[in-house]
């Protein structure tokens, strides 16, 4: 009996991969090696190189690895690139997903989650974001992944596969232990940024936007820790397992970060002073984005260990270093 894990060799992916070995749980990753990169993935985890919307082969993986539970993150994720290519974020998160949810209800796969976002909300009424409040996706990418959350709960009804969905906020920092972090090249996260900027891999950054109704003038975001979103993965895990029912939860700590404040700890931490330029709003980003994390936490076990700035920004410079050394 073994999880599968699409996306596994990714950002968030090989973390969860992590999580479940540190667990004691058997991992299978499927992964198309797109943004993702097979070094992270640990010995003993086989990877299998394919598509997620590949029904054969996941059917396949489904019968030779007995598997009862299938965690999703393969997906497009950068929001300007679904702009203008919707088609492509389309296939890749809505149809490729069909496919899975497909193949994981005739493979008699018992339970799914699925990695969901907050741009589901587009520009929030109100802040903190209550996963009742209105959804209104403002890009194609978040349209694909409410598209597929649709579909999930659909599935589940008809069909009886259990599953949590959870709405990501702004995923940032690296494995304490530093066995993986975010690798992807050309990332357009602003810890990443930021932390690229602090050891040299950039010249320096750009803060997109100093006029929003926030103190500051820029944007905030709620930014949670990469190994506390894992954990609240394996928490859903438990969950299902142990009878609980569908559901759907945001995942964030509930207080935000101006785009300034998280530069100032960059700063602070690396002790570096990396230019930083001011620009225009950069399209179709809210003012602010901050998860009301109640249901999380009174649902599922699930209490956030890195529920701390510092912290995660430490994390992501540590990383980054390990990268430049890899990548000299
Ligand atoms: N920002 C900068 N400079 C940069 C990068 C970002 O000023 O170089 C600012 C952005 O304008 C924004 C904040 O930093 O105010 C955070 O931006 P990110 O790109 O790090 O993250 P987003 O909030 O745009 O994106 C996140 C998730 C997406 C999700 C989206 C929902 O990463 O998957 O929230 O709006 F779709």
């Amino acid at each position: 009996m073994a999880v599968l894990v699409t996306g596994g060799a990714g950002y968030i992916g090989s973390h969860m991969v992590l999580e479940l070995l540190d667990r004691g749980e058997t991992v299978v990753v499927l992964d198309n090696l797109s943004t993702g990169v097979d070094w992270v993935v640990p010995e003993g985890v086989k990877l299998f190189v394919g598509e997620t919307g590949n029904q054969s082969l996941v059917s396949a993986i489904i019968r030779a690895h007995d598997i009862r539970a299938i965690i999703h993150f393969a997906a497009s994720i950068v929001v300007p690139d679904s702009v203008s290519d919707p088609l492509g974020y389309y296939l890749n998160n809505t149809v490729n997903s069909r496919a899975l949810i497909e193949a994981a209800v005739k493979g008699g796969v018992r339970h799914m989650i699925f990695s969901s976002t907050a741009a589901v909300y587009g520009t929030p009424d109100r802040l903190p974001i209550n996963e009742d409040d209105r959804m209104n996706p403002e890009s194609p990418y978040g349209m694909s992944k409410l598209m597929t959350e649709v579909m999930l709960r659909h599935a589940s009804e008809a069909h009886g596969l259990g599953h949590v969905i959870l709405r990501y906020f702004n995923v940032a920092g690296a494995d304490p232990r530093q066995r993986t972090g975010q690798s992807t090249p050309r990332a357009t996260h602003l810890i990443k940024v930021a932390a690229e900027a602090a050891t040299g891999r950039r010249a320096g950054m750009s803060v997109f936007g100093t006029d929003y109704p926030t103190p500051d003038g820029t944007g905030l975001r709620d930014y949670i820790h990469v190994s506390d979103l894992a954990r609240a993965h394996s928490a859903a895990l438990d969950h299902l397992r142990s009878g609980g029912a569908n559901g759907t939860f945001n995942c964030g700590y509930g207080h935000g970060f101006s785009v300034f404040e998280v530069i100032g700890m960059v700063k602070k931490v690396s002790g570096v002073d990396f230019p930083v330029a001011i620009e225009g709003r950069r399209p179709g980003d809210p003012a602010g984005l901050v998860a009301d994390n109640r249901r999380i936490r009174s649902v599922l076990d699930w209490r956030p260990a890195y529920d701390d700035l510092e912290t995660i920004v430490s994390h992501a410079l540590a990383w980054e270093k390990k990268l430049a050394l890899r990548n000299r």
